[in-house]
């Protein structure tokens, strides 16, 4: 009997759907593959107009997302030997439909099955994580294992094509910018991991899969991340609140507010980021030694509440 991989997603621009592809290209001819498509009611619209994209950013923050459709119950009902979750994080949480599916009564499906995450994002993805791996406990899931795709181009480079993308739909390198998102070639290189699940699956050992994964730099983690990503989240969580004390999403009370936290994200990220990656810096060295036990803490799989 094949073993049955059931692959749960949403994908905004198709490029968790490619990367999931990617991973399962190798072993197709070798397990049953299932997919679960998470989908928003209502689409978020794609390319996005700034406005929208930050007015987005307190439900995911706050994890009141949007309503999905419900996933069929042929797909709820089959009996898995292992799950795929695929995800993007948004503003540092699982992206509003994620969020929706963990909240929802489908996430049954999970039920003590063993579960891989497969992450494709920017490059910060940490808190999302955290988030995932506490529904997946609430879900009564096994995370096996963690795979993490990401932009590999600098910081600046990366936010500035993402924008590029994301408020013109324009993902094609351009000028002296690279093309956005997740390389491809680390996309088609991402074939591996699928023969190193098939080979775990196959030997009923999904408790050394991680170590394998981590051995092919399936989570690669710099030690910086760490410390962006408190500063991050802790903003995030203040502007959430102060913008939600006007109204929901697309409240016309909530506007003014919503360009405030843009403009200041913006400022921040441009201006502020060579003096705030010195400070990270400066950080790092003073705290090297609790970064280094952070940084391996993240690319494992064990949950600690309120790690960030
Ligand atoms: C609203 C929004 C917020 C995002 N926030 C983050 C983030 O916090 N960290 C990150 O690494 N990428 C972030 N991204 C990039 C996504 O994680 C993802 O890589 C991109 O949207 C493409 O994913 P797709 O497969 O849904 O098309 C964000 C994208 C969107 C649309």
């Amino acid at each position: 009997m094949k073993p049955n991989i059931l692959v749960l997603y949403y994908s905004q621009t198709g490029q968790l759907r490619q990367i999931l592809d990617s991973i399962l290209s190798g072993i197709l001819d070798k397990v049953e593959v299932s997919y679960g498509v998470i989908e928003p009611v209502k689409p978020f619209p794609f390319p996005w107009k700034a406005l929208n994209f930050f007015d987005a950013m307190p439900e995911t923050v706050e994890h009141l997302p949007v309503n999905i459709k419900p996933l069929s119950q042929d797909i709820i009902n089959k009996d898995y030997d292992l799950v795929i979750l695929g995800y993007q994080p948004w503003f540092l949480n699982p992206s509003q439909p994620t969020t929706a599916f963990l909240q929802s009564e489908f996430v049954k499906v999970l039920n003590d099955k063993p579960v891989i995450t497969v992450v494709g994002c920017r490059n910060m993805w940490l808190h999302a994580q955290e988030k995932v791996k506490e529904y997946l406990c609430a879900a009564n899931a096994h995370l096996v294992g963690n795979v993490v795709l990401t932009d590999t181009n600098p910081n600046l480079v990366s936010l500035l094509t993402v924008i590029r993308w994301s408020f013109k739909g324009q993902k094609a390198a351009s000028g002296w910018l690279p093309t956005a998102g997740v390389q491809d070639q680390d996309i088609a290189d991402a074939e591996r991991f699928g023969h190193i699940i098939y080979k775990h699956l196959n030997e009923n050992n999904l408790i050394d899969l991680h170590r394998e994964l981590l051995m092919q730099r399936g989570v690669v983690l710099k030690p910086g991340l760490v410390i962006l990503e408190q500063r991050g989240i802790k903003n995030f969580r203040f502007w959430a609140k102060y913008i939600r004390a006007k109204g929901g999403p697309g409240d016309p009370n909530r506007a003014k507010r919503v360009l405030l936290f843009k403009n200041l994200l913006l400022t921040a990220i441009f201006i502020l980021s060579p003096l705030s990656f010195l400070t990270a810096k400066i950080k790092q060295l003073i705290m090297y030694n609790s970064l280094v036990k952070d940084v391996d803490y993240f690319k494992h799989l064990q949950f600690e509440k309120g790690k960030l």
